[in-house]
C-alpha cells in the first residue's frame, strides 16, 4: 500500500504532491512526507499521522524549484512515526517506497558492515542508502538505480532524486502499481492515475521490473539493462471530478449514492435492451487491451461464447469485499448457468497447492486491480494452464492487463476504504456472466433470460427507492448503539450479504460483527444470543423466507433483538423484531443489490455518529499492494 507522487516540471513541485497525495491518502494514512529540490538542496519534511498534519507542518514554508517526491505511508516495517516516515534521505539521494523489501535483514547487516548509519526501523530506508552507495560510484542516478534493482527482492515502487542531477527523476518497479502521467512539459509519477487526474489524462502504465527516467522533458523506460522500451500511452476518460465528493460529506456516502448510476454502467454493456437478452461485450479473451479506444471497440461475443462453451468449472478468486461479491456469484453461476464454482480467498488459494481441472475457468474480482494476494493468484493460475478473467473496476490496472479475459465494473473512481459501489456493480456483472454462462451453455431458456434481464433493467430504479429510505436507516443506526455485539445473518444468496454487512460494520465503527448463514443458527450462533446482541436478519419474500423467519424466530425465543431487513409492508416480520426495514420486492438475483444497501447506511451513519473517520478506517488501506 502507500501512495507515491513524484512532479517534474514548472508548476510548484509541493503543491502537486500535497494535492495527488489527497487523492492516494486512500492508500495509507499514517504518515506523510516529501521532498523538494529547493534552490539547489534537497528539503524534506515529515509528520506523523494524516496527511493534515503534514500540509499542517509546510504552512509558511518555502519551497521552489521543478522536482519533487511524496509519500502517503501504510507502515509494514517500523511503527508508524515521523522517525520512519518516507521520503527516506541519504547522501542527497532521496526516496519514497511502496511495497516490502523481502532481503532487507540481509541488507541490513550489509550496509551495517559497510559503516551505514541507519535512523529508522524501515526496509526503505536501505534502499536510499544502497542507491546512495551506488551513485557516488557511478555518477548517474540511473545506473544506480539499475545495480540496486538486481539486488532487491520482494514487492515494491521506488521513486529517487539525487540532488547532484537535479533535473532528472528515476523510478522502478517490481509488483505495487506505478503509472506515469505525461503533461506539457511536465511529467508525474504515481501510485494511481486519481493522483495526476487534474493534470492529465495521458498515462503509461509501467509493469515490472521497468525503470522509468525522467531528463527534464524527455521521459525514457528501459529495461534493467538500460534497454529502452516502447510502450502504449493510454488516454484516460476518468475526469477528475468525478474523485472529488461534489458536495458529500464523505466519500464512501457518494458512493453509496452513486450506485444507481453504476450499477446501470456496469449492465449497460451486456444487455441489449431491446431485445432482452444477454451479449457479454468486450470480454477479449486472450487479447490484452492496449488501450481505452480498443477497449470499447472490440466485438468478440464469438470468441467468449467459445471459451465459455468450453467450461466446465468456475473457480472465484478474491479478497475483502470482492470476496464477499464472488460468494455471490457462486448462486447466480451454480444456479442459472448450472456449472458448478467453487469460491477462495486469494490468500488462501495461492498457498494451498489447489488443482485446477482442464475446463475450470478462474476468474478473480478485484477493484483495484493491484491487490496482491489476488495477483499472485492470477498469475499461479495461468502458470497452470488455466484460462483467466478479471472483474476490476480499475481498467488497465495490474490484474486487468494480466488476466485472459475482461469484465469491467465500469463504477467510476470508489475512493471509500470501505468498498460499496464496485461491490453491487460486481453483483450485476456476476449476474450478467452466469446468463452468458446459461445462454451459451442452453440452461437458460430464453423466458429466463428474458424474466432475468427485466429484473436487471428495474434494478437502478429499485435503488434509488431503498436510497430514499435513509432516514429509516439512519433511525436503525443510531438504535444499534446499545448493542455488544452483532450477528448478520441471511440464506442463500443473502448469506453472503450477511458477511458483507457484517464487514461493513467492522471496518467503519469498530464493533465486532459476524455474518452467519441462519441455518447454521443453531450449531453455534445462538449461544451467544442475549437482550446485548443485535440478529441482522435478511429475509426477502423468496423461496428461503418461511425458514428463515422460522431462523428468527429461535432468536426471538432466546432473547435476541432483531433488526429485519424484508420486502414490501411485512407485519409478521414487523411482529418478531424490534425493527423492521422495508425494501422493495425483487426477483432472486437481484435482490441482495437491494438488500445491502441499508447494511451500507447503518455501518455508515453508525460510525460517523461515533466520530469516525469512515472513509479512511484506522489500520485499513484501500489498495493492499502487499501479502
Ligand atoms: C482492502 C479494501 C477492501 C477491499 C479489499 C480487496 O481490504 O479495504 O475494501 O474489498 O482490499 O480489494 P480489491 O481492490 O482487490 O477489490
Amino acid at each position: 500500500m502507500c501512495g507515491i507522487v513524484g512532479y517534474y516540471g514548472p508548476q510548484n513541485p509541493k503543491d502537486v504532491i500535497i494535492a495527488g497525495l489527497k487523492k492516494l491518502e486512500y492508500r495509507g494514512y499514517d504518515s506523510a512526507g516529501l521532498t523538494v529540490l529547493h534552490q539547489g538542496q534537497l528539503k524534506r519534511v515529515r509528520a506523523e499521522g494524516k496527511l493534515k498534519n503534514l500540509e499542517q507542518k509546510i504552512i509558511g514554508e518555502k519551497f521552489d524549484g521543478h522536482l519533487g517526491i511524496g509519500h502517503t505511508r501504510w507502515a509494514t516495517h517500523g511503527v508508524p512515526s515521523e522517525r520512519n516516515a518516507h521520503p527516506h534521505q541519504v547522501q542527497g539521494v532521496s526516496i519514497v517506497h511502496n511495497g516490502i523489501i523481502e532481503n532487507y535483514l540481509e541488507i541490513r547487516e550489509e550496509l551495517l558492515a559497510r559503516g551505514a548509519k541507519i535512523t529508522s526501523d524501515t526496509d526503505s530506508e536501505l534502499v536510499a542508502h544502497l542507491i546512495a552507495e551506488e551513485v557516488q560510484k557511478q555518477n548517474d542516478l540511473l545506473k544506480a538505480v539499475q545495480i540496486v534493482l538486481g539486488k532487491l527482492r520482494g514487492a515494491f515502487s521506488i521513486l529517487a532524486i539525487w540532488e547532484k542531477q537535479p533535473d532528472r527523476l528515476v523510478a522502478f518497479k517490481d509488483g505495487p502499481p506505478l503509472v506515469v502521467g505525461l503533461g506539457d512539459k511536465e511529467t508525474f509519477i504515481v501510485s494511481d492515475v486519481q493522483a495526476a487526474l487534474q493534470h492529465t489524462k495521458k498515462y503509461i502504465y509501467l509493469d515490472d521490473r521497468e525503470i522509468v527516467l525522467v531528463r527534464g522533458d524527455q521521459v525514457d523506460i528501459v529495461d534493467p539493462t538500460g534497454k529502452q522500451i516502447k510502450k502504449q500511452i493510454v488516454e484516460l476518460n476518468w475526469s477528475a471530478e468525478q474523485v472529488e465528493k461534489m458536495g458529500y460529506s464523505h466519500f464512501m456516502l457518494k458512493e453509496i449514492y452513486e450506485q444507481p448510476q453504476a450499477i446501470a454502467s456496469a449492465m449497460e454493456p451486456h444487455i441489449d435492451s431491446e431485445t432482452h437478452s444477454i451479449r457479454l461485450k468486450n470480454v477479449g479473451f486472450g487479447t490484452a487491451p492496449q488501450n481505452i479506444d480498443q477497449l470499447n471497440t472490440l466485438v468478440d461475443w464469438e470468441k467468449t461464447c467459445a471459451t465459455l462453451k468450453g467450461i466446465n468449472k468456475v473457480m472465484i478468486i478474491a479478497c475483502g469485499t470482492s470476496y464477499y461479491a464472488g460468494l455471490a456469484g457462486k448462486y447466480y453461476i451454480e444456479q442459472i448457468a448450472r456449472i458448478p464454482v467453487e469460491v477462495d480467498i486469494a490468500s488462501e488459494f495461492r498457498y494451498r497447492k489447489p488443482v485446477l481441472q482442464p475446463g475450470t475457468l478462474v476468474m478473480t474480482i478485484s477493484q483495484s486491480g493491484e491487490t496482491a494476494d489476488t495477483l499472485a493468484a492470477i498469475r499461479l493460475a495461468k502458470e497452470s494452464g488455466a484460462t483467466t478473467l478479471s472483474i476490476c473496476n480499475v481498467k488497465n490496472s495490474t490484474i486487468d492487463r494480466e488476466a485472459h479475459g475482461h469484465l469491467y465494473m465500469n463504477s467510476g473512481p470508489e475512493v471509500g476504504v470501505a468498498s460499496t459501489k464496485a461491490f453491487t456493480s460486481t453483483l450485476v456483472i456476476l449476474n450478467c456472466l452466469a446468463l452468458a454462462i446459461g445462454k451459451i451453455k442452453n440452461s437458460l431458456s430464453s423466458a429466463q433470460e428474458k424474466e432475468h434481464i427485466q429484473a436487471l433493467l428495474s434494478l437502478p430504479s429499485q435503488v434509488e427507492v431503498v436510497l430514499a429510505y435513509d432516514k429509516y436507516f439512519t433511525e436503525a443506526a443510531e438504535s444499534l448503539k446499545s448493542f455488544k455485539g452483532f450477528l448478520y445473518m441471511g440464506r442463500g444468496v443473502s448469506y453472503p450479504i450477511a458477511l458483507e454487512g457484517a464487514l461493513k460494520l467492522k471496518e467503519l465503527a469498530y464493533l465486532h460483527a459476524e455474518g452467519y448463514a441462519a441455518g447454521e443458527m443453531k450449531h453455534g450462533p445462538l449461544a451467544l444470543i442475549d437482550e446485548r446482541m443485535a440478529i441482522i436478519m435478511l429475509a426477502p419474500s423468496d423461496e428461503l423466507y418461511e425458514k428463515t423467519v422460522s431462523n428468527l424466530e429461535e432468536a426471538k425465543a432466546r432473547g435476541g433483538k432483531i433488526i429485519s431487513i424484508g420486502t414490501g409492508e411485512n407485519e409478521k416480520l414487523k411482529k418478531i423484531s424490534e425493527r423492521y426495514l422495508s425494501i422493495p420486492k425483487a426477483h432472486w438475483s437481484t435482490n441482495p443489490v437491494i438488500s445491502v444497501i441499508p447494511l451500507q447506511l447503518m455501518a455508515f451513519h453508525l460510525a460517523s455518529s461515533l466520530g469516525y473517520d469512515v472513509d479512511q478506517p484506522r489500520n485499513l488501506a484501500k489498495s493492499v499492494t502487499v501479502e
